[in-house]
């Protein structure tokens, strides 16, 4: 018997698939930027401040000069000018990125020398030895102390205050209200591979290679920094070892290209885990107050979601922390607002779910402060107040099956069966407690550009301008493309990650494989289509080009979301204090699944980082010197996998309505509501609401003894 297989009836999209670039990754044979071999290559090491806010008044070059392989100091006094006044892909212009350009100390750890040599080893020794005098000036870098007067509202990517309806007197009118503030601390991204570039000139191009989120926009804003023609920088990015927010343009790139101009030479610049501190971004700390007031069957009447988060002196960043309140609940009256305080520290940037992460913390927290008082079942609070259209836009959900992921995380979970009072399980020292909370993410897709060749040998080449920082990316596209060819995923070759492929959305607002995807599935199905009509293949291939721009301009206003259920439980210590989680689960509505292994990948990783969130991380940032302590991944704890227990991510049926292939993505909605649903576990533990994050070991046990 003969079994004939054709590639038409095998449909890749769904169907668990290995990293395309696996094997290359676990053998080394993959390369990351710092360790790409360049000819005649010369090093930078950044010389960061030591002071937090001041002036540089002299630098000492003479001795370090003079020491062995020493090249140049490169410094506000002698390096080239660049052009920091234009407005960047993103808005407007960041000065974080004008390196050397003026004597001016914004905070602890700026960049305010690179010396360069021609070993690594001997650029680190020449910059710790490396002089740099200052004149000192004040610096405040307290957040918990700024006051609620120095706030301002600002719009970022969001309108800063959003308000509808009479709050006051919706609270008043109210049977049931909670009022409470809750707090996260400073984040950082901490990923595994440091930021690290090379820069050369080469026939009159800025050649970078880099690690990044997206080629084309640090490209983009080294050509406005550099007043270059756009197509005089060429970046490119192969391989990234996380990113999550931080890997766009840095001190790093920027440094490299000031020394390969300066010298006519490679130069690489790596940042060191201490550097990447103040100069890789972070996530701000926030204090949150949520004011939320119930009639007696738990409908809203009063919504009030404040987030006060941190911005430097150099550029304005804001982490929307009441932004998921925009999306998640209705009210009479609903008012949401973003403020941020200016202090002498570095600009915080995008982290997994900015806003989100910690803006569902407090709000879902404070959703299940309001079922206990309420007497209801969290799960059936949330029901009760499932909006019918956005609550601040009034435009419909394109879809929202957020209920339905309660239901089926209940179902597995075995929520049904749990008794609601707290403090009542006990197994030995150990107080046992569940606890849920929603998540929800933005579904967004934005114009790009991709070509598909079918090669003469029979294979075909998709060249589409993604990043891929450990998401599993060039897979999904991989097996997009291989449908939308109607072949298998193994006679298709996915290049990414390089400037030249083409204008192409960043990974990034958890929008990469849906952007990139749409461009692909444009070109593939156009090739099919013509090779179909017996178009014959010339030996350089038949291309066909795709791109999205008008077809993503003309999607209807709609609130385009995924949505989530999360479920942990916890044990606590009630001799030590420690927080053990012992089981997650999270059931998501984000859209068709492209590939079910590296998706589970991405939701498992973003509901431990909660988990991390909820009860490690915490960067301490010292009044006096004005930097964090213990700037490194010993003083700076992430969950481990000790720390990690059964991690469980599913998903329902669902395909996107307004995506040519029905997905949405899965980057950042893992760690959203994780942190809330470990909190409401504590407290059905013990009895004691946490409401600052990190819930360590010294606040459980400072807290009020478990009424039990
Ligand atoms: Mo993500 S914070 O959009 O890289």
């Amino acid at each position: 018997m003969t079994t004939t297989t054709t590639a038409t009836t095998a449909r890749a999209v769904g169907t668990p698939h290995t990293r395309v670039e696996g094997r290359d990754k676990v053998t080394g044979a993959a390369r990351y930027a710092g360790e790409i071999p360049f000819a005649g290559l010369a090093h930078g090491w950044l010389v960061t401040s030591a002071v937090a806010r001041g002036r540089i008044t002299s630098i000492d070059t003479g001795p370090v000069l003079e020491m062995p392989g020493v090249l140049t100091v490169l410094h506000h006094g002698n390096a080239p000018r660049l052009d920091t006044e234009y407005t960047g892909l993103l808005g407007t212009p960041d000065r974080t990125s004008a390196l050397f350009q003026h004597d001016r100390v914004p905070h602890l750890g700026w960049p305010v020398a690179l010396v360069v040599a021609e070993t690594s080893e001997q650029a680190r020794e020449a910059a710790e030895a490396l002089v740099v005098h200052y004149e000192q000036q004040p610096h405040d870098v307290d957040f918990a102390g700024a006051g609620d007067d120095e706030a301002y509202s600002v719009d970022g990517y969001m309108p800063g205050v959003a308000a509808k309806g009479d709050l006051a007197a919706e609270l008043a009118a109210s049977d049931t209200v909670v009022d409470a503030e809750y707090t996260t601390p400073e984040e950082h991204h901490a990923m595994m591979e440091p930021h690290a570039a090379t820069a050369h000139w080469d026939g009159g191009r800025l050649e970078i290679v880099d690690s990044n989120q997206g080629t084309m926009w640090v490209a983009h804003e080294l050509a406005l920094l550099f007043s270059l023609d756009p197509a005089a920088v060429h970046v490119r990015s192969e391989h990234v070892g996380g990113g999550f927010g931080s890997k766009g343009v840095r001190a790093h790139q920027v440094a490299a290209a000031l020394a390969a101009t300066a010298l006519q030479r490679p130069v690489r610049v790596v940042m060191t885990r201490r550097q990447m501190f103040s100069l890789a971004g972070y996530r701000s700390p926030t204090r949150q107050r949520i004011r939320l007031g119930a009639d007696a069957t738990g409908r809203l009447r009063a919504l009030e979601h404040s987030c006060l988060s941190l911005t430097s002196t150099v550029h304005e960043f804001v982490e929307s922390g009441a932004g998921p309140a925009r999306v998640m609940y209705d009210a009479d009256a609903h008012h949401t607002a973003n403020r941020v305080v200016r202090l002498d520290v570095p600009t915080p940037t995008w982290m997994r779910a900015p806003g989100e992460a910690p803006g569902s913390f407090a709000l879902e927290s404070a959703f299940d402060e309001l079922a206990e008082r309420l007497g209801l079942d969290p799960i059936a609070l949330r029901v009760r107040n499932e909006p019918e259209a956005g609550p601040v836009s009034g435009l419909p959900f394109a879809s929202r099956h957020l209920i339905a992921c309660f239901e089926e995380g209940a179902r597995r979970f075995g929520w049904a069966d749990r008794d609601p009072r707290p403090g009542l399980r006990r197994e030995g020292r150990w107080l046992i407690g569940t606890g849920t909370a929603a998540a929800s993410f933005p579904a967004g897709s934005a114009p790009s550009t991709a070509t598909v060749t079918a090669e003469a040998d029979g294979t075909f080449t998709v060249r589409v301008n993604a990043a891929d920082i450990g998401t599993g990316a060039r897979t999904a596209l991989t097996l997009i493309a291989a449908d939308a060819l109607e072949t298998t995923p193994e006679r298709v070759r996915v290049l990414i990650g390089d400037s030249d492929l083409g204008q192409a959305w960043i990974a990034g607002g958890s929008m990469g494989t849906r952007s990139w995807a749409w461009a692909v599935t444009g070109a593939a199905t156009e090739l099919r289509e013509r090779l179909a009509l017996g178009t014959g293949i010339p030996p350089e291939g038949l291309t066909v080009r795709s791109d999205t721009t008008q077809a993503v301009g003309a999607l209807t206003q709609k609130e385009r979301h995924s949505f989530g259920a999360q479920f942990a439980e916890v044990a606590v210590d009630v001799g030590t204090g420690e927080v053990r989680v012992r089981r997650m689960l999270g059931i998501f509505s984000a859209g068709r699944i492209v590939n079910p292994l590296t998706a589970r990948n991405q939701l498992v990783g973003g509901m431990i980082w909660g988990l991390s969130m909820a009860l490690h991380e915490e960067a301490a940032r010292d009044r006096a010197s004005g930097g964090v302590v213990g700037a490194d991944l010993a003083g700076y704890h992430v969950a481990t996998h000790a720390d990690v227990p059964l991690v469980e991510a599913d998903w329902i049926e669902d395909v996107d309505p307004d995506d040519p292939i029905g997905i949405r993505g899965v980057g950042e909605i893992g760690i959203v509501g994780a942190a809330a649903a470990i909190a409401n576990a504590v407290w059905h533990a013990t009895g004691v609401r946490h409401r600052a994050l990190p819930i360590r070991p010294d606040r459980v046990l400072r807290a009020e003894p478990p009424r039990a």
